[in-house]
This record gives structure tokens, sequence and C-alpha cells, in this order.
């Protein structure tokens, strides 16, 4: 287990919570495209249409620790979507992309994008993956316009020796709480969990959302 950098906005959770079984460079782990789908296609249909509801049309959106798919209505043009992740093959595939970063969130949290940039974010089945929520949120809530939707999916599966320990601890209802802690203590307004699938005939899936803090209004992809 690696060593568990404490986390002064969180003091509800135990020590360690962020530790993970392999403290190993995420860079190496990730170095080989997996040109896969990490859920179901009912699941992903189901985001799908989860995201043509709440993602602006002609915004500019950033699909952070993606890959090769973004899961975005096919028929729906935005202005503009930035890809992340950890492996630059991945991303030179997924066909949404318009401008494309790698980056380790752990070692690095600090977004190389401009302040209120962004009209939409989304963050889908990775967030477990993340040491560093709160500066990784709260640098995220800065790039996105006041009152821009980020939605944050999960299903029950992850490479468990890369995910947080606190997130190994919990259960579905568990996670939910723990996404919408993360929110709530970057800032994030109207938080809200949505249940997109319960995983009877597909792989389950969540999604908590909430909107970027500030003055809403201003910008023409209010959502
Ligand atoms: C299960 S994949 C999900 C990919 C994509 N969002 C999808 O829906 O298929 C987990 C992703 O988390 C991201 N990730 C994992 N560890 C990371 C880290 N330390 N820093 C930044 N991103 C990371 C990578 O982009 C990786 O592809």
């Amino acid at each position: 287990m690696t060593a568990d950098p404490a986390d002064p906005a969180f003091p509800e959770l135990p020590p360690g919570a962020f530790a993970r079984v392999d403290g190993g460079d995420d860079a190496a782990f990730y170095a080989e495209a997996r040109l896969v789908t990490h859920i179901d296609e009912a699941a992903i249909g189901a985001l799908t249409a989860f995201y043509r509801r709440i993602l602006p049309p002609g915004g500019a959106l950033l699909d952070l620790m993606s890959s090769w798919v973004s899961h975005l209505p096919d028929d729906v043009a935005y202005g503009e979507v930035i890809g992340h992740g950890m492996n630059a093959e991945e991303l030179a595939a997924n066909p949404r992309l318009t401008r494309r970063f790698v980056q380790d969130l752990n070692r690095d949290p600090a977004l190389p994008l401009e302040t209120a940039s962004v009209d939409g974010a989304m963050i889908c089945v990775a967030v477990q993956y993340l040491q560093r929520p709160h500066a990784v949120l709260t640098d995220l809530a800065r790039v996105l316009r006041p009152g821009a939707p980020l939605a944050i999916s999960f299903s029950n599966r992850c490479f468990p020796s890369k995910a947080v320990a606190v997130w190994r601890a919990l259960d579905a209802r568990g996670h939910a709480r723990l996404v919408e802690l993360y929110l709530r203590r970057a800032g994030f307004l109207a938080i809200e969990t949505h249940r997109l699938s319960e995983g009877w005939a597909s792989d389950p899936l969540t999604v908590v959302t909430g909107r970027a803090p500030g003055e809403s209004g201003a910008g023409p992809h209010q959502a």
C-alpha cells in the first residue's frame, strides 16, 4: 500500500483513504493503449442519452480522464471537445476530440486550461483513480464557466490495484455519497445523483452532476 497524502479537505475520511495497492507510476500502468470499452453497450447508451440532455450543444466540452471513446451523441455538434487522458494513442483514436493532452493528475492536478473557458465537463468511470480529488475538482471548477455542468459517472468495475482505498471500501450508494462530497467541497452547486442503470440487465451506472460555482447567466451555453 502506498503512503497516503492526507487531504485536509476531507477531515471525515479515515487515514489512508487515498492510498492504493499499486503505488507504481501511473504513466507506466497506462503506457499500453487499451482500445476497449469499460461499460457495456446499454450503459453507454444510457450515458449518451444523459449527455444529450445535460451538455450544451455548440459548447466547449472537457472529457477529463478520457480514452478513445467519449460517449457523446453522434448527431450533436459541440464547439470543441478537449480530451485529457493518460495515453496519447487512445486519445488520438478518439474521433470526437478536437484537442488532446496527457497528464497524470495524481502528480499534477492543475489543468492547463483558461479560467471559465469550458461549457461542460465529463469524467466517465475514472474518478476512483484520483488521489487528489479536491485539487483536481477545484481546478475543474475554475476552468468551467459559472453554471456549467459536470457529470461524473461510475459503474461497479475498476482496476482495483489503482483505485483509492476509500472507493474500494464503499458500495454503489457509498460511491455516490463520496462523489457528492467531492463536488460539494470543490464548491459545485446543484449537486444531484442519477441512477441511470440498476445493473439488472446491463452494467450498473450512476452519474453525479453539479454546476460550476460563480455568477451564471453570462454565456450563451448555460444549460
Ligand atoms: C477505465 S478508463 C476510462 C476511460 C474513459 N473515460 C471511458 O469512459 O472509457 C480510466 C481512465 O482514467 C484515467 N486516469 C487514470 N489514472 C489517471 C491519473 N493518474 N491521471 C489522469 N488520468 C488518469 C485514464 O485516462 C484512464 O483511461
